[in-house]
Order: C-alpha cells, then structure tokens, then sequence
C-alpha cells in the first residue's frame, strides 16, 4: 500500500484569469510559501517564494517575457527556477554551476492553477475534475473567500444542512420542522450523501431557482482530503453545483475557491437573462458565505482554546464519515483503501 500525506494532493493556487501575463502571485499551501507565475511560453510556474542569494521573497520581484527577477539584487529565474542572469557576476555568470531554485509540480485545468508539494507519490492522484467546465450551455460563478479555520471543518460547513435555518434563516432554507432523510456512504476516498423528502424549503432562493415547485434532487459529496460538491436538480431542466476546493494556507486558515456552476435551461442560454442570473448567483452566494465565514471564524476561536471534542447527532454521521478520511490520511494511509461504509439518516430542520 502507498503512503499518502497531505502533501501529495493538487491544491488550487490560483485562477487561470488572474495569472496574467505579467501577473506574480504570492500563495501560501501547507506553510509553504509560493510565488506563481507564467513562464515564457504561458504554462505557469510555481516556485518557493524565496531568491536562492539572500532569501528576499520573490513575489516582490518583477516579471519579464516569462523570467522574474528579485527585487533586491536582481538574480533572474526561469520557469523551473533555474538562475538564468545574475547582474552582480557580469560575464563571470557562465561559468558559475548551474543553481536552481525549489520549484513545485503545477497543472492547469479547468480555470485553475494547481500545485502539488510532493515531488513523490501516489501517481493516481491527480487534481479533481470540475462538473460541466467547458461544456454547452453550463455557466459559472466563482468566489474566492478566506476562512479562520481548518479543511475539514469548512468542508463539513458547506455539506451540513441543520445549520442552514440558523445560520442562513431566510436565505437559503427556512425551518418548518421537516424530516429530512438521507442515505450516506463511505467509499474511494469520498463520502456520498443522496437526500430524499427536500421540497419547496429553501426559502428565498425557491423563488428564484425553483420558480414553479418542481421536484428537488439533492446530493452532496466530499472528496478527499478538501473538495465538496454540492448538486440540486429543480424540475425538469434546472441544475445546480456548489463545488467548494478548500485549500490548507496553513492549520486554521483555509482559502476557499467556490465555484457555482448552473444550467438553467433559457436562463443560461439567454446573454441578458444570464447576466441577471451571474450577479444574483454571485450576490446571494457572496452573502451565504459571508454568513458561515463568521460562523466558522467563531467556531475557531473556541477550538483554539479548548480543542476538539465533539458530540454527534445522526445528521453529523456525515462529518464522521468525512473525518475518518481526513484521519487516514494524517496517519499516512490512502482514504481509497478504507472498507465501504453506509448508513441512512434522519433528522428535523
Ligand atoms: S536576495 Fe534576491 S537577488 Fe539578492
Ligand atoms: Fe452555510
């Protein structure tokens, strides 16, 4: 069996729209400090965020036709980190060994900029595969928002549905008192949970998404070790993802890229219509967020202080699940071997 550590997972570092040309990114995944950029031929380059000579950060630096230059005594670093110009060497430079910077395994797809800190690993492991990027008549909103708290407990915030009517009265779901069932499963690394019995409850948001009361499919995921999918299907032609990648800057400090891709049958064929939908999309999803950045900020505040020991209610046998992954993994096992586990759940919202 393979060792897996944190380490050996794709972690999103940036949009692809942010990383212009000239563009030079500071990031932080893991505790590692990163600077990103675009080599000479646009593929993007992630590398530590310190110059090899006197340890200035190289975010600082500037960027020209693909190479980035330290801002303190100008040596130069192409795409992989290789010192290709040091000012201070003059034509001495050519004959000095070749020095080379850490420099990190980085893929681009789907709009995102991935990097993976292990130069080692599992091979299979590769970044997740976002549903519908690119395809007809699917659109997307993205947000990107930063938590005061660790992955799992801000994955487990964007797949609990009993704190919605608290946390988002009014917003996203009202409380009627319903009973709510769900079948959960463990397996490949990921925990499924399929929904049963969700109707018209999801308060302002029914009216926009679900205009004429049409059924309500309603499935959530996580994957290991930060990726959560959300998916409502409304009536006939209207579906939903929320899919969260939440990445570790360091233990309590998660930077979360949400992306909300929707199909909406004549809605998102339309360019007007879909201009309205893209900013009520983006307004209300902002505010949702808004909502659980305090939450988890003050959940943070009282696991700094007193640590974790949490009580569960059937609704958290989905957060159970999601921790005996993370769990695997801080023990060094890959959470794909663990055995299948399934339960069916009930509870009131
Ligand atoms: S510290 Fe970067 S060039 Fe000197
Ligand atoms: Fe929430």
């Amino acid at each position: 069996m393979t060792a897996v550590r944190r380490e050996h997972y794709w972690y999103v570092v940036a949009e692809s729209r942010e990383l212009t040309r000239d563009a030079v990114l500071a990031r932080k995944v893991l505790d590692e400090w990163l600077v990103v950029f675009r080599g000479p031929d646009g593929a993007p380059a992630v590398l530590r965020d310190r110059c090899m000579h006197r340890h200035a950060p190289l975010s600082k630096g500037t960027l020209r036709d693909g190479v980035l230059q330290c801002a303190y005594h100008g040596w130069s670093y192409d795409q992989h980190g290789v010192v290709v110009a040091v000012p201070a060497e003059g034509e001495r430079f050519k004959q000095v060994k070749r020095r080379c910077a850490k420099a990190f395994a980085v893929r681009e797809q789907d709009g995102f900029v991935y990097v993976r800190l292990a130069d080692d690993g599992p091979t299979d492991i590769t970044p997740f595969a976002m549903p519908h990027w690119g395809e007809d008549g699917w659109r997307h909103v993205r947000l990107v928002n930063t938590f005061a708290n660790n992955v799992t407990n801000c994955a487990e915030n964007f797949i609990d549905v009993p704190h919605t009517v608290f946390v988002h009265p009014g917003i996203f779901r009202v409380s009627h008192g319903q009973r709510i069932t769900a079948d959960v499963t463990r397996t490949g690394g990921s925990v499924h949970v399929h929904y049963h019995g969700e109707t018209d409850n999801l308060g302002w948001f029914r009216r926009f998404l679900n205009p004429d009361g049409g059924s309500i499919q309603h499935r959530d995921s996580f994957h290991a070790p930060n990726v959560t999918e959300v998916e409502y299907t409304f009536g006939p032609d209207r579906r939903l993802y929320i899919i969260s990648q939440s990445v570790p800057e360091e233990d309590m400090r998660t930077r979360v890229y949400t992306t909300l891709s929707y199909s909406f049958g004549i809605f998102s064929r339309s360019r007007v219509l879909d201009k309205i939908t893209k900013r009520v999309l983006r307004y209300q999803g902002q505010a949702v967020i808004d909502q659980d950045l305090e939450a988890l900020a003050d959940q943070g505040r009282v696991l700094d202080k007193y640590g974790t020991d949490f009580q569960n209610t059937s609704a958290d046998a989905i957060h159970v699940l999601v921790e005996s992954l993370q769990a695997a993994i801080a023990e060094g096992t890959d959470p794909r071997t663990l055995p299948e586990r399934s339960a069916s759940i009930a509870f009131v919202i």
